[in-house]
C-alpha cells in the first residue's frame, strides 16, 4: 500500500471512502470543496454537514485546493454528485497527469449527455491524455463504512491489470472489493438503483405492504438488466453487488436518500418541499430524467422508471403511477 490517494469530494461518501483507505494507508488527501467544512473537519475531526458524528482519523487530509489535494496523486477517487462531475473534472484538469489513474465513486447518468461518469472523466481528460478509468460500486451507506461495518464493492474496468492494482490498493479492514471487467454494467447498475429506491420509498410512503417491495425490487432488477444490456453491459453484472446487492440496500436501507424522496412523495409532499429541505444529494431524482430518455433512444422498456420521472417532473399522483404499473398488459416474466 503505497499509492499516494487522493479523494476528490467531502461528502458523505467522499469522507468514509477517506475513513476507510486511512484504515490501509499513512496519508490520504480529501478535497473538500466548502472551504468551512474542510476547516472544521481538520480542527474538529468531523464533518459537521455530510457525516456528522463520526470521527475522521489524523491520517485525513482535508484540503480546499484541487491543485494541492491531486498534487502526487496516483489515485484520483471522485465521490462527487453526478451534476458537479464535470465541472469538477474541468477544473482538476491543468492538474491531472498521465501516471494518474482515476476512479468513480459517483452513481447517476449525465442530464445533458447521457454519459456514464467514467464517459465523463474520459471526455475532459481525454483534451490532455488518454485516461485510465475505473469506477467502485455496490451496497455501501457511507455511514456504515465509516463506521467500519463489513462492507463489500466492486472495482470494474476494462483493463485487467488496473482492476487488480486498485482492488489492492483500496481493499482495507472490512472493505473488500471484487473485480469486475463490466463497467457498463456496474455504472448503469449504480445509477438506476435510486430511482427504483425512489419507487420503493413510494411504495413504503403509500403502506402498500411487502409483497410490492419485493415486486419492485425484482421488476426494477429486470429493467435495470435491459438497459445495462442495450448499452452494451452484461445481464450477469446485474445480479452482483454493483446490481442486486446495491438495490437491495437501497430499496429497503433507511439510510437510503432516494428512498427517503419516495417515502415523502408517497406520503404526499410535492418534490419542491422535499428538496427544499434537503442539502444532500439524491441522485435518482435527475438520473430519472437521464434514463428514460437513454431508455427512449435504445428502445427498452422501462415502466418503473418512467412512471417515477412522472412522479417527479409531471407531478402524476404516486397512487395513480402504481395503478398504472398494476393495470399495464399481462407478460410472461
Ligand atoms: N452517501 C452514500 O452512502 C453514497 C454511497 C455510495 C455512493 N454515493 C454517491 O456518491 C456521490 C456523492 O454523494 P454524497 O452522498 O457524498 O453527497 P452528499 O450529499 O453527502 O454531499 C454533496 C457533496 O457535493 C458537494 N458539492 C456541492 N456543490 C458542489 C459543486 N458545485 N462543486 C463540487 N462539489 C459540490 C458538496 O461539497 C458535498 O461534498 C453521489 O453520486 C452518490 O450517489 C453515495
Amino acid at each position: 500500500m503505497n499509492k499516494s490517494i487522493a479523494i476528490v469530494g467531502g461528502g458523505g461518501w467522499g469522507t468514509a471512502l477517506s475513513i476507510a483507505m486511512a484504515r490501509a494507508h499513512d496519508s490520504v488527501k480529501l478535497w473538500v470543496f466548502e472551504p468551512d467544512v474542510a476547516e472544521t473537519i481538520r480542527r474538529e475531526r468531523y464533518n459537521p454537514i455530510y457525516l456528522p458524528g463520526v470521527p475522521v482519523p489524523e491520517r485525513v487530509h482535508p484540503i480546499d485546493s484541487l491543485e494541492e489535494v491531486l498534487s502526487g496523486a496516483d489515485i484520483v477517487i471522485s465521490a462527487v454528485p453526478s451534476h458537479v462531475c464535470r465541472d469538477v473534472y474541468r477544473k482538476m484538469l491543468p492538474y491531472l497527469n498521465q501516471e494518474m489513474v482515476f476512479v468513480t465513486a459517483t452513481k447517476g447518468i449525465e442530464n445533458e449527455t447521457l454519459m456514464r461518469m467514467s464517459e465523463v472523466i474520459t471526455d475532459i481528460v481525454e483534451a490532455k491524455f488518454t485516461p485510465r478509468v475505473a469506477a467502485i460500486s455496490g451496497p455501501t451507506f457511507a455511514l456504515e463504512v465509516a463506521h467500519g461495518e463489513p462492507t463489500a464493492l466492486v472495482v470494474a474496468g476494462p483493463d485487467d491489470d488496473l482492476r487488480r492494482d486498485l482492488q489492492r490498493e483500496l481493499s482495507a479492514p472490512h472493505f473488500r472489493l471484487y473485480t469486475n471487467p463490466d463497467i457498463i454494467g456496474v455504472e448503469i447498475g449504480a445509477s438506476v438503483k435510486n430511482i427504483i429506491a425512489i419507487a420503493a420509498g413510494v411504495v413504503s410512503g403509500l403502506n402498500l405492504g411487502h409483497n410490492a417491495t419485493a415486486a419492485l425490487i425484482t421488476r426494477g432488477l429486470a429493467e435495470i438488466m435491459r438497459l445495462a444490456e442495450a448499452c452494451g453491459g452484461r445481464r450477469e453484472t446485474l445480479a452482483g453487488l454493483a446490481g442486486l446487492g446495491d438495490l437491495i440496500l437501497t430499496c429497503t436501507g433507511h439510510l437510503s436518500r432516494n428512498r427517503q424522496v419516495g417515502v415523502a412523495l408517497g406520503s404526499g409532499k410535492s418534490l419542491n418541499d422535499i428538496v427544499s429541505n434537503m442539502r444532500m444529494v439524491a441522485e435518482g431524482i435527475k438520473t430519472s430524467k437521464s434514463t428514460v430518455e437513454l431508455a427512449r433512444m435504445r428502445g427498452v422498456e422501462m415502466p418503473i422508471a418512467q412512471q417515477i420521472y412522472a412522479v417527479l417532473y409531471e407531478r402524476k399522483a404516486p397512487q395513480i403511477a402504481i395503478n398504472e404499473l398494476m393495470d399495464r398488459e399481462l407478460k410472461a416474466e
